[in-house]
């Protein structure tokens, strides 16, 4: 414990904290990075130096004090989330420097921990990055929503919003991939044509200048049999309306409410489900990584054979953590977001 307070003194790690509760423009200004010590690992730890950290929407959550889910994180708090880095330096037997792991201990360029509170995965034939997205959460997310829930049948028409995002991208293509008729919606031009072009969706619109109904009915004439809903909000809304009798709609995410005072609240036009009997599922992609091995492995597989593209948004440097997070929420990427810490090593 001596060794561990007199190397505190010396090595020092970098960390993102929270700063201020964000408002409904959430800032960069709403964190702080920080130096903090950096223990040698005692026995049974390890030290990992990350090389890409995560940063996900549901992270704004535990933000704000709200009526949520989620408890607020304390201010000064380390912003926590999904991670992977590489073993610098070992007393756990079975993690010997060199050795990949992916951890949750979140935006920090290093940290020491628990043999046991880190995972050791495979450097082979993957992007470290992966591990934060196509084989993580993202990938577990989207697979679970389209396999395991609305598994929809072929010829059959599905809406996926928020459809260039990291969720929503590779949702639209395992809905694709069933023989289904995939309905798509974006916040820019470019991303349209990204997905009409490059992942083939049958129709796309630009929601942010497009009359949502009226795109909807025109290019779902008889009905929409299923919703993947990663955004909430109005185009939750226009959803709804335009569902088949009978319907299903996954809530997986509510990303246009995430900045607001109340992110819970339901949709609108709620009474249309009883009139419809339409089905809604809630989709908590904690409690599907016991078909992880599955998924990720049927995930890497169409990725490796090419017929699933796997979109990422690189951000360089620990210190733009914050604004990789907050881009976010307007948009500014493609696939999923991630911050490379220090990728080199
Ligand atoms: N239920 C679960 O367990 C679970 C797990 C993972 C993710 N999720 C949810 O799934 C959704 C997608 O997550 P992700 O990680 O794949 O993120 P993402 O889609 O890669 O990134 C967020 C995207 O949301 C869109 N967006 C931002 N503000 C919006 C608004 N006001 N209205 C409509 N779209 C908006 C932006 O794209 P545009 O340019 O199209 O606006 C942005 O690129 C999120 O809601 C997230 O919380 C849920």
């Amino acid at each position: 414990m001596q060794i561990n307070q007199d190397m505190a003194m010396n090595e020092k790690a970098r960390t993102v904290v929270l700063a201020r509760r964000p408002g409904p423009d959430i800032s960069v200004d709403d964190f702080a990075l920080v130096d903090q010590p950096l223990p040698e690992p005692g026995e049974g730890q390890v030290r990992v130096r990350n090389r890409y950290i995560s940063v996900d929407p549901y992270m704004r959550l535990a933000l704000s004090d709200r009526n949520g889910v989620s408890a607020a994180k304390p201010l000064g708090e380390a912003m926590t989330g999904g991670a992977v880095g590489v073993v610098e330096a070992s007393r756990a037997p079975a993690l010997p420097p060199g050795t990949m792991v992916t951890s949750q201990f979140g935006w920090r360029d290093r940290f020491v921990a628990d043999a046991s509170a880190v995972q050791a995965v495979s450097a082979e034939g993957v992007q470290p990055s992966w591990y934060l997205g196509l084989l993580g959460l993202t990938g577990m997310t989207a697979y679970a929503g389209i396999e395991y829930i609305l598994a929809p049948a072929a010829g059959e028409t599905i809406f996926v919003s928020g459809a260039a995002g990291a969720v929503g991208s590779v949702a639209a293509q395992l809905a694709k991939q069933r023989g289904c008729r995939v309905i798509a919606t974006a916040g820019t031009d470019e991303k349209v044509a990204w997905l009409k072009d490059v992942l083939h969706l049958d129709a796309v619109a630009n929601y942010a200048t497009t009359d949502l109904a009226a795109f909807l009915a025109r290019e779902c004439p008889g009905g929409i049999d299923h919703y993947f809903d990663n955004v909430g909000g109005p185009t939750l809304d226009a959803a709804i309306t335009a569902m088949k009798p009978k319907g299903r709609i996954v809530v997986c995410g509510a990303i246009s409410q995430y900045n607001t005072p109340n992110y819970c609240a339901g949709p609108g036009e709620f009474f249309k489900i009883s009139e419809k009997g339409i089905t809604i599922v809630g989709l908590n992609v904690g409690m599907w990584f016991d078909r992880g091995k599955e998924a990720f492995g049927d995930l890497a597989q169409r990725v490796a054979t090419g017929k699933l593209i796997w979109e990422e948004t690189i951000v360089e440097g620990l210190d733009n953590a914050p604004q990789a997070f907050v881009s976010l929420f307007s948009g500014q990427n493609r696939g999923k977001m991630v911050v490379a810490v220090d990728p080199a090593r």
